[in-house]
């Protein structure tokens, strides 16, 4: 009866499949590689109630009023410092899943183009199509020249089109899903393809602080500051509960941000920003994301050697030098959708790659996630998933 009520945007929606397995089964009773969720045990609960305790001592009501929307000034400032940028230039967001929304949706008309990599981070996506955006995906192929090519060759399709590119949405560092960084020609070569072709680009890195390994690559936000817009989180360097993260831009494009963040939820949730703020300059923050670095660097590691000694030849896997995952292909013709029920009867769960291609190819491929479980249970459930892989391959 509902049906010719809802708007048109509604019949783009579509469900998270990530979502769908934490519906279905208990994730603490199975072995879940399935979602992002970062370890519990890097939620530093002591430090929390006391810091909660100092905000509620030193701004009193204050801390529970409606607050500025771009942010509390104490917060904006904090990330202005730790990223070297101007604070006008610095809006906080209810999350980086809120960044991504707030910026489709102030830059794109239905059937704007926005250019992203293939597979590309699901969440994304669904904010993409619900507002009945084409997305086209870029295989991200080795080699500059091929690299620079497959970005060309699609935009060059896209114009043929007679349609518009908006932005090119991409994850730089330890990429949601596949574990990989772009390299910094790579990243210089997007941005100067952006300010060629006169599109945006919305850099999105909830993992870049996440680093087990190698030198830090700078952002594309760094590389040209006025065509890129950068997204962080503290739901991976803190707490996902706290929903915070942060825009920064050009001042012209954090006003409309402004204005639209004025009707989705006024202002970002004070109490929590304020934690947030004192955890940041009390130094609480760097000292809590070393233990998390330490933990997620030695469970990483784990997985690498599990994979190594245990997964049937035939299956190749990446090897992130951060982050929180790594990506499985198996051989042409699996598929990792239909596999899926197999592993769940069986106790293991994970997230079929064709949910991350906007084109819906990568069936062959599959995301695992190294931060969630304990290393015991990352032992049993990489032997449980080779073992039931060794039989269907
Ligand atoms: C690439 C990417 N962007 C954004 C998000 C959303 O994070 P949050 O909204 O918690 O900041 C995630 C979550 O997993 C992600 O992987």
């Amino acid at each position: 009866m509902y049906d010719k009520m809802f708007s048109e945007d509604v019949g783009s929606f579509f469900r998270s499949p990530v979502r769908e397995i934490f519906k279905r089964v208990d994730l603490n009773a199975i072995y879940s590689f399935a979602g992002g969720y970062p370890s519990a045990d890097t939620f530093p609960l002591e430090e929390i109630r006391q810091t909660m305790s100092e905000v509620i001592g030193k701004y009193g009501g204050q801390a529970f009023q409606y607050g500025a929307t771009q942010g509390v000034m104490q917060l904006r400032e904090a990330v202005a410092d730790r990223y070297g940028v101007p604070v006008e230039r610095v809006q906080i967001t209810s999350s980086s899943q809120q960044g991504i929304d707030v910026c489709t949706r102030v830059l794109v008309d239905p059937g704007d183009v926005i250019l992203t990599s293939s597979p590309s981070y699901l969440g994304a996506l669904q904010s993409f199509r619900s507002y009945r955006a084409d997305i086209r995906g870029v295989a991200h192929l080795t080699g500059i020249d091929a690299f620079c090519r497959a970005y060309e060759d699609t935009i060059a399709g896209v114009k043929a089109e007679g349609k518009k590119i908006k932005f090119l949405y991409m994850i730089p560092d330890f990429q949601n899903p596949s574990g990989e960084s772009l390299t910094l020609e790579e990243r210089k070569i997007l941005v100067a393809l952006a300010r060629k072709y006169g599109f945006l680009i919305v850099e999105d890195s909830p993992y870049r602080e996440l680093r087990y390994e190698g030198e830090p690559v700078p952002t594309m936000y760094s590389i040209d500051p006025d065509v890129v817009i950068h997204l962080g989180s503290f739901s991976k360097i803190f707490a996902p509960g706290f929903r915070l993260g942060w825009a920064i831009a050009h001042p012209d494009i954090l006003d409309k941000i402004y204005v639209c963040k004025q009707s989705l939820d006024l202002c970002p949730p004070v109490f929590d920003q304020y934690v947030a703020a004192e955890f940041l300059r009390s130094g609480r923050l760097d000292a809590n994301l070393s233990a998390s670095i330490e933990l997620y660097k030695g469970k990483r590691d784990l997985l690498l050697s599990l994979l190594e000694q245990y997964m049937p030849s035939g299956v190749r896997w990446t090897h992130p030098e951060g982050g929180l995952f790594l990506f499985l292909t198996m051989p042409e013709g699996f598929d990792a959708v239909k596999f899926y029920d197999k592993a769940l009867d069986a106790g293991v769960a994970y997230v079929a790659g064709e949910f991350f291609h906007p084109d819906g190819s990568g069936k062959n491929t599959m995301r695992m996630n190294f931060s969630f479980m304990s290393r015991q249970r990352i032992v049993e459930g990489v032997k449980l998933l080779a073992d039931l892989l060794s039989r269907e391959l």
